[in-house]
């Protein structure tokens, strides 16, 4: 078992649970905290299309519902020939909660494919320590 089997599980789970039949597209992440736990998350479509929101987004609202704020390492799971990378809104997502360093795992159903780091997928990124001048 590879140190990412856990999360390459856990989003396989997740990308079969997704709601996504408008796109027939369905993708499961997975976070890990800095706790070591992990949070997944499937996108959920709707029949109003722009409504829909993506994985990414369901498994930090998971993260970030039972308490935690920190992730450490993330995994995407999509099916499909091209990496199913996250979408720009989902690296500003992650951004929030992440910094340049963490590793975004990009899997298919058979497993990895490639990893990243969040700094390679959104350089230069606008974060919260840009706003820190306005706080105490
Ligand atoms: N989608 C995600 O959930 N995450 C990604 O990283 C890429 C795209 C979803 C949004 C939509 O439900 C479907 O995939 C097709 O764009």
């Amino acid at each position: 078992m590879s140190g990412i089997d856990d999360m390459i599980q856990a989003a396989r789970q997740a990308m079969e649970r997704a709601y996504a039949p408008y796109s027939n597209f369905p993708v499961g992440a997975v976070v890990r905290s800095a706790s070591g736990k992990l949070y997944a998350g499937c996108n959920v479509e709707n029949s109003a299309y722009p409504q829909g929101w993506c994985a990414e987004a369901s498994a930090i609202a998971a993260m970030v519902a039972a308490g935690e704020r920190r992730i450490v390492e993330v995994a995407v799971m999509g099916q499909g020939e091209a990496l199913v990378t996250p979408c720009g809104g989902c690296r500003q997502k992650l951004r929030e909660f992440a910094d340049a360093a963490t590793p975004v795992h990009v899997c298919g159903p058979e497993g990895l494919r490639r990893s990243f780091t969040l700094g390679e997928l959104l350089p230069e990124a606008f974060g919260p320590d840009n706003l820190e001048w306005q706080s105490g």
